[in-house]
C-alpha cells in the first residue's frame, strides 16, 4: 500500500494505515474469522437467497412508510437516489459505483462487529463496512449486531450527503488520537448519540439522522414523540462523558442544528484538547438533564424507570 506520498502526516497518523491498538487500550474480545486479512473485508458480497431478499423487501416495507415526517431530508434525498427500494439486499458494487460519484464514498462486506481500530481505518478511508448477513424472521423486531438492513438502510443514505460524509470521515481521522490519549469510549459516545441516534433540527421541527432509530419502527416513532426520553442539543464534551444504553431504546437524543455545526463542534474544533479535558469514565447517567443543558424536552424517562425492554413497559 502507498504511504510515501503523504510526507505531513507522521507515521503515527498515516490514515492509509491500520492503526496500532496500544496494549493499554481495552478491546471487546473480538475473534477474527479465519482467512481474513487484518482489514476485516470479507473477498466478496454474500449471496443472499430469495428467502433472505423477501426478508430485506418486508424490513424496507415497514420502515420506508415511516420515513416521512420522521426521517430528515438529506436521508430520504439518499433513499432515493441509491433506490433502496429496488428489490432485495442491494448489490454493495452498484451503490458504491453511486456513492463514488457524489462523495467518494463505498460499502465493503465484513462479516461481524469489527474491532474499533480497524473500523476508524476504514472510515478514514471513506470505506463504510457492513454486515454480510441479514437478521431471520425470528430477529425480524430487534437484532444486536449490525445485520445488512442496519447498515445499507440506516447508514448509507447520508454518506451521499457531502458534509455528513466528511463528518465520518473525519470520525474515522479522531480515532487514531483516541487510541493515543486512550479515549475510545468517549469517541463511541460521540458516535452512538450522532451518527447512530442523533437527531436534527428541520424548519424547527426535530427530524432522525441516526441510523439506529432509522433501521426499526419504535425508535423511529419513541425518538421523536415520546413523551420519556430527553431531547437536548449537542453538547459535544458532555456528550463524550455520557453513558448510553446499547440493547435498548436511548434514554436522551442530541440534537444538532445541521451537518455543517456538526462538523465545526468536532473536526473544524479539533479532537485533541477534547480528549485532553475528559476523564476516562462517563462522568453522566444516560438519563440526566443538566442545568447547563439547552433542554428541548425534558423527559419523563417512564420507560426506562419502569424497566424498558423485557419488562413490559410501553415505549411511550
Ligand atoms: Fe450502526
Amino acid at each position: 500500500m502507498a504511504v510515501m506520498d503523504k510526507p505531513t502526516a507522521p507515521p503515527s497518523l498515516d490514515y492509509l494505515r491500520i492503526p496500532a491498538m496500544p496494549a493499554s487500550v481495552f478491546v471487546a474480545p473480538l475473534r477474527k474469522p479465519a482467512g481474513l486479512s487484518d482489514d476485516w473485508l470479507e473477498p466478496a458480497q454474500r449471496k443472499y437467497g430469495p428467502e433472505e431478499h423477501r426478508i430485506w423487501d418486508a424490513l424496507y416495507q415497514r420502515q420506508i412508510g415511516l420515513m416521512p415526517g420522521h426521517a430528515c431530508r438529506g436521508f430520504l434525498l439518499g433513499l432515493e437516489r441509491l433506490n433502496l427500494g429496488r428489490g432485495g439486499v442491494p448489490d454493495f458494487s452498484e451503490i458504491s459505483e453511486e456513492l463514488r460519484s457524489l462523495t467518494g464514498w463505498s460499502v465493503v462486506p465484513v462479516p461481524m462487529l469489527i474491532p474499533d481500530h480497524v473500523f476508524y481505518y476504514h472510515l478514514a478511508n471513506r470505506r463504510f463496512p457492513a454486515g454480510n448477513f441479514i437478521r431471520s424472521r425470528q430477529q425480524f423486531d430487534y437484532i444486536q449486531e449490525p445485520d445488512v438492513f442496519h447498515d445499507v438502510f440506516g447508514h448509507v443514505p447520508l454518506l451521499t450527503d457531502p458534509i455528513f460524509a466528511s463528518y465520518m470521515e473525519a470520525y474515522g481521522r479522531a480515532g487514531w488520537k483516541a487510541l493515543k490519549y486512550n479515549r475510545l469510549k468517549a469517541l463511541s459516545a460521540l458516535y452512538w448519540y450522532t451518527v447512530e441516534f442523533g437527531l436534527i433540527l428541520e424548519d424547527d421541527q426535530l427530524r432522525i439522522y441516526g441510523a439506529g432509530i432509522l433501521s426499526g419502527p419504535t425508535e423511529t416513532v419513541f425518538s421523536l414523540e415520546g413523551r420519556s426520553p430527553n431531547r437536548i442539543h449537542l453538547n459535544v464534551d458532555r456528550v463524550m462523558r455520557t453513558d448510553y444504553t446499547i440493547s435498548d431504546l436511548q434514554a436522551t437524543y442530541f440534537v444538532i442544528e445541521s451537518f455543517r455545526e456538526l462538523f465545526h463542534l468536532t473536526e473544524q474544533r479539533g479532537f485533541e484538547p477534547i480528549y485532553e479535558s475528559l476523564a476516562p469514565a462517563f462522568q453522566y447517567a444516560k438519563t440526566a438533564a443538566l442545568d447547563t443543558d439547552h433542554i428541548y424536552h425534558r423527559g419523563t424517562q417512564e420507560y426506562e424507570l419502569r424497566g424498558g425492554r423485557g419488562s413490559g413497559a410501553k415505549p411511550v
